[in-house]
């Protein structure tokens, strides 16, 4: 069992848990992430690490809800309990000194890339991030991306808060001004990330993309997440999840993770019929796995506390 220790609304329909999970936390880098199953016969969903605090021993995410597994993570608070957290999965991102270093970020992968912008700055980059979302309350985590960056820039699609437009006007713009970049990372939405991959590639400037394919096992075995780079397959969970956006095939990653999108809607609309029994459900679940665990726990003690006493005796 995973204790959140923190649990936090980040914006419209995204939330903050904090987790103590001292081992990943203690190993995790910059564009690492877990595989987490909330409870027992639960869907397994990959999340990347956005920090970490080895000292406490506690690791932080961020969930934008799109479907049931997230939907029922994002109605859990602090206290409440996740079956398995296993990590960290995957390729660190590839820190070095580039140069001049862009971040574009669209929703939920602001919180993805805040770990990359800050290890890209602490490699002496200078470091840009644009970070767009539909509107003024899906705006996340402003002070971080600040704080993680030389230059700024926040964009909303509807004009509600910073400036109006998509993150690809503003990348243009910098570009267009004749700025030179010689390193970008986009993690966002798959369109996003294409549409960033068209205005780098006839510059010839290295992009990343962080590909969110469906994940299973998390080991290169089950092949749920095979993507196509150029004509090779690779496997996001271990060959990624960053690629070079200028091998990507787009389309097959968007097929690929339409595939179940009839059985997730269905299992979404059951799931909202049912929201308050299935978080009921989980939380005995947890309450009964601590008695049983602590059970245990007193059971192997006082075996252990009899059996020192045997030697003490022999
Ligand atoms: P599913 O049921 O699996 O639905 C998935 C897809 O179906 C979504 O794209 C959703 O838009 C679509 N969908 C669902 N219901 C509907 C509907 N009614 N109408 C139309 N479309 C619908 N996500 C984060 O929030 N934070 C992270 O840090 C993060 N890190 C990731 C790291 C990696 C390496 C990868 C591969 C993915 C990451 N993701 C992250 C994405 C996250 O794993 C998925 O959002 C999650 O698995 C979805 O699970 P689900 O059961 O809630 O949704
Ligand atoms: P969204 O549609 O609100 O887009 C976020 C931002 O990305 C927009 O504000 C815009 O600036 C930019 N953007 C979107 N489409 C663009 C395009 N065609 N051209 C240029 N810029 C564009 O995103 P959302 O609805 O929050 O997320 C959609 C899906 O993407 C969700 O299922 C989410 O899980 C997934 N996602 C995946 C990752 C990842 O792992 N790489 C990161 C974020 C979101
Ligand atoms: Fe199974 Fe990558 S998730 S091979």
């Amino acid at each position: 069992m995973f204790r959140i220790v923190e649990a936090r609304t980040a914006g419209l329909n995204i939330r903050q848990y904090t987790i103590a999970a001292p081992r990943i936390a203690r190993k995790q880098r910059p564009g690492q992430f877990v595989i987490l199953r909330v409870k027992e016969n639960g869907e397994r969903i990959p999340l990347t690490i956005k920090s970490a605090d080895p000292a406490a021993g506690t690791i932080t995410i961020v969930v934008q809800t799109v479907g049931k597994t997230t939907s029922l993570l994002n109605c859990l608070e602090t206290g409440d309990a996740i079956l398995d957290v296993v990590g960290p999965l995957g390729r660190p991102s590839e820190i070095k000194k580039y140069g001049t270093a862009a971040i574009v970020a669209g929703s939920v992968g602001t919180a993805m890339a805040l770990p990359t912008a800050r290890a890209l700055m602490d490699a002496d980059n200078h470091v840009i991030f644009i970070e767009g979302a539909r509107s003024r309350e899906m705006v996340i985590f402003e002070d971080e991306v600040r704080a993680a960056s030389h230059e700024a820039y926040i964009l909303t699609d509807d004009g509600s808060y910073g400036e109006h437009g998509l993150v690809t006007k503003k990348l243009e713009e910098i570009l267009t001004a004749g700025r030179k970049l010689d390193f970008v990372l986009a993690v966002g939405p798959v369109p996003m990330m294409r549409a960033v991959a068209r205005v780098t590639a006839p510059l010839g400037i290295k992009t990343m993309v962080s590909l969110n394919s469906i994940m299973v096992d998390g080991t290169g075995m089950c092949g749920g997440c095979r993507v196509l780079l150029g004509n090779q397959s690779k496997f996001a969970c271990v060959d990624g999840p960053e690629f070079d956006a200028s091998l990507v095939n787009f389309d097959v990653l968007m097929q690929r993770n339409a595939m179940y999108r009839g059985q997730e809607c269905q299992s979404l609309k059951a799931f909202d019929q049912h929201r308050a029994e299935e978080l009921a459900q989980h939380r005995a679940a947890v309450a009964t796995k601590e008695k049983e665990t602590a059970q245990l726990r007193a059971k192997l003690e006082k075996q252990g506390l009899e059996a020192q006493g045997e030697t003490h005796h022999v």
